[in-house]
């Protein structure tokens, strides 16, 4: 019994190293729920969710907004960082502590200390939005880990090479995991598979990803 539940915890917080430089740090935000929960709300009162148009004139499936000192932005112009969300034409909400720190600390476990996010995109997936395969490069330096932070419904994460054309591996991201890739593997592909339905306890019938970066 003892051993069975020492064993459960365990892996609820266990480090899955996937690839050099990438780590799956299963459980790790989960202890911080509530408090990341109530900082995604207070955001979201004030920069909401929104639809936005790939370069190429499709409505992404993926709902976004961003918070910190640049948010990542889509439209017929191309994808960009911007000081200001274009909704409301004001600065995006400041990134809160428990957010930062929980990046700055997931990206020391993973063995990147000191990372200094100043761009936090969060995506909100509906049952059957996807998001499919790309590299995160509008960053100016890539010597900084992406952090991305999986909360609400479990989704399939594609950790793909650095060619479009490389199988990628398939992860479950679920409630209270964090990903991180850098290093040699900063540029890599990826993606998510169509969310499946469900309901989740405290977020009901979606996921939420944070996604951590160094972008100016
Ligand atoms: C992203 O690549 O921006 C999102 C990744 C995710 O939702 O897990
Ligand atoms: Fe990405």
């Amino acid at each position: 019994m003892v051993a069975d539940l020492f064993e459960n915890l365990f892996d609820e917080l266990r480090r899955e190293d996937i690839a050099p430089g990438a780590a799956l740090l299963h459980g790790f935000a989960r202890a911080q729920q509530h408090e990341l929960i109530a900082a995604i709300d207070a955001i979201v009162a004030r920069a909401p969710f929104r639809h936005m148009m790939t370069p190429g004139g499709h409505t992404m499936s993926v709902a976004m907004t961003s918070c910190g000192s640049a948010g990542w932005v889509t439209d017929r112009g191309g994808y960009r960082y911007a000081a200001n969300d274009p909704a409301s034409g004001q600065p995006w909400p400041e990134m809160p502590a428990v957010l930062r720190d929980l990046a700055r600390n997931a990206a020391a476990e993973a063995g990147f200390a000191g990372f200094d996010p100043d761009a936090c995109l969060i995506n909100r997936y509906a049952p059957g939005a996807r998001m499919a395969l790309h590299q995160d490069k509008d960053e100016r330096d890539f010597s900084a880990p992406i952090v991305s932070v999986s909360l609400g419904l479990p989704a399939i994460f594609q950790f793909g090479g650095m060619a479009r054309s490389d199988k990628p591996r398939r992860y479950e991201l679920r409630h209270g995991d964090v990903l991180v890739w850098g290093g040699e593997t900063r540029l890599v592909y990826h993606g998510v598979l169509a969310l499946k339905d469900g309901e989740h306890p405290l977020l009901g019938r979606q996921r939420i990803n944070l996604t951590f970066r160094k972008a100016l």
